[in-house]
């Protein structure tokens, strides 16, 4: 928590927070009701353990959602820039990939034959990343775990380096951070771990080339598995030059880098990789790649596969622990291929990534003329929100900065206001379809919380 840093009156926070709370209860009678129906059904009343956190007590029960709206089942309509937290970055169901999986669905969903699109799929990730082979997987997740066995098989080496408080899905050596005295240590909440993340992970803080050095010098990490810049503690940017250290430690270490790009597609058609001309070993993505219908990528280069590939006891063709039988499925495929042919390409991402720097400057508007020490980062056409005023460089700086009251006041008071963010941060997301009103409608609720806080009109 942040008391001390924000000059924020507590107790008219809670008192308004619990004004919001009042008031999204009284205009959502039909999700209440659904949700306390629910609890008997579902665990924690929702079908996914994270839909518990959205700020109302309750989430919203979605009808339907079309490009960048989503109307609940209490009939209000929201601009969404939450947008299924990248999942639906494509806005929702774009008409081409609607129709692409509606002929699909009529050929067949799943047959365990490969398709025509994967090639095709696997052909524009390949322009797109500058990585050469592929394999389909149904999440990011799954394109993880798979990069990380994959590694470890080539290198021979037992250990994953992640960064402190990232996020790469529910893989078990990512939950891991370093801990006060320099070790590896479990993240706090982690459910069940397999083992100490200390046998399987070495955590270092994000920006920080010393730690790198050291964490890899004595090879005994198989690989990297980084975001390009961090986006699950909110944004956190790469200092000027670390990539570069990056690359050239892991190379004279014999140690794989895999990027992960499933939220850093914000950044362009190739995410980071090709924006920042990075050089990945391997590349992960999911979520949006498939306009949400389940879909996840890992991209492997010619140097790696080729070791993976004369390794004669690893059993790819079956059991060896990679692989899913509904991955790289025909539905999925035509759904990646029709978001890469017609939504993410290159014309819709020079519409989404002013109207990320139209939120940033109306956010920073607002910030400034209420004298508020905040800012705001970018990514692409991702940006989030912060309270404080210098921007973190590593995941810890970022959790100690964490101030979940404010959050929960700015997503409620803008949810009451008709527009999503993401429930996680203060993350706001551009699709093809948003336009510049909606984004001034979010920057309006903003305007709106922060003169309801400081008690200004
Ligand atoms: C960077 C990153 N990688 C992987 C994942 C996992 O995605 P999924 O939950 O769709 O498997 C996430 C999810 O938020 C993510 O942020």
């Amino acid at each position: 928590m942040n008391d001390q840093r924000s000059p924020i009156d507590r107790a008219r926070l809670a008192e308004l927070t619990g004004r919001e709370l009042g008031r999204f209860a009284d205009e959502h009678p039909v999700s209440a009701e659904l949700f306390s129906r629910g609890q008997r059904s579902l665990i924690g009343g929702v079908p996914m353990p994270w839909m518990m956190r959205w700020a109302g007590g309750f989430p919203p029960f979605a009808a339907r959602a079309a490009g960048a709206r989503l109307t609940d089942v209490d009939g209000h309509e929201y601009v969404d820039l939450c947008l299924g937290d990248t999942g639906a970055m494509t806005g929702h169901g774009p008409p081409a990939v609607l129709a692409a999986v509606a002929d699909q669905g009529q050929r067949g969903i799943t047959t365990m034959l490969p398709t025509e699109d994967a090639i095709w799929v696997a052909e524009e990730l390949g322009r797109r990343f500058g990585v050469a082979h592929w394999l389909f997987t149904l999440s990011a997740t799954d394109a993880n775990r798979a990069a990380l066995r994959i590694a470890r098989q080539i290198t021979g080496r037992p250990k994953v380096l992640v960064f402190s408080y990232c996020y790469h899905g529910s893989v078990d050596e990512t939950f891991a951070v370093r801990g006060p005295g320099g070790g590896t240590v479990s993240r706090e909440g982690n459910v069940g771990p397999p083992a100490d993340p200390a046998q399987t992970t070495v955590a270092v803080e994000f920006n920080d080339t010393s730690q790198l050095e050291a964490a890899l010098a004595d090879r005994s990490v198989a690989c990297v598995l980084a975001e390009p810049a961090m986006t699950n503690m909110g944004i956190i940017l790469p200092d000027p030059g670390y990539h570069q250290a990056l690359r050239e430690m892991t190379r004279a270490t014999g140690t794989l880098l895999i990027i992960d790009e499933t939220h850093t597609l914000s950044a362009g058609p190739g995410g980071c990789t090709a924006a920042w001309g990075l050089e990945p070993d391997m590349v992960t993505a999911g979520k949006a790649i498939g306009s949400g219908v389940a879909s996840g990528a890992l991209g492997v280069s010619g140097d790696a596969v080729g070791q993976m590939l004369a390794q004669a006891d690893a059993d790819y063709e079956d059991t060896g622990g990679v692989g899913g039988t509904l991955a790289g499925n025909a539905l999925s495929l035509a759904a990646m291929r029709a978001t890469l042919a017609t939504v993410l390409t290159a014309g819709a991402y020079e519409q989404m990534i002013p109207l990320a720097g139209r939120f940033r400057r109306g956010i920073e508007d607002v910030i400034g003329e209420a004298g508020l020490g905040w800012h705001v980062t970018q990514l692409g056409c991702r940006a989030e929100y912060r309270f404080e005023p210098e921007p973190p460089r590593n995941g810890t700086q970022a959790s100690q900065a964490a101030d979940s009251a404010l959050e929960r006041y700015f997503h409620l008071h803008a949810m009451n206001r008709g527009v999503l963010i993401t429930p996680f941060h203060n993350m706001a997301l551009m699709s093809p379809v948003t336009t510049g009103a909606d984004v001034d409608r979010h920057t309006e609720a903003f305007r709106a919380a922060v003169a309801d806080l400081l008690g200004r009109d």
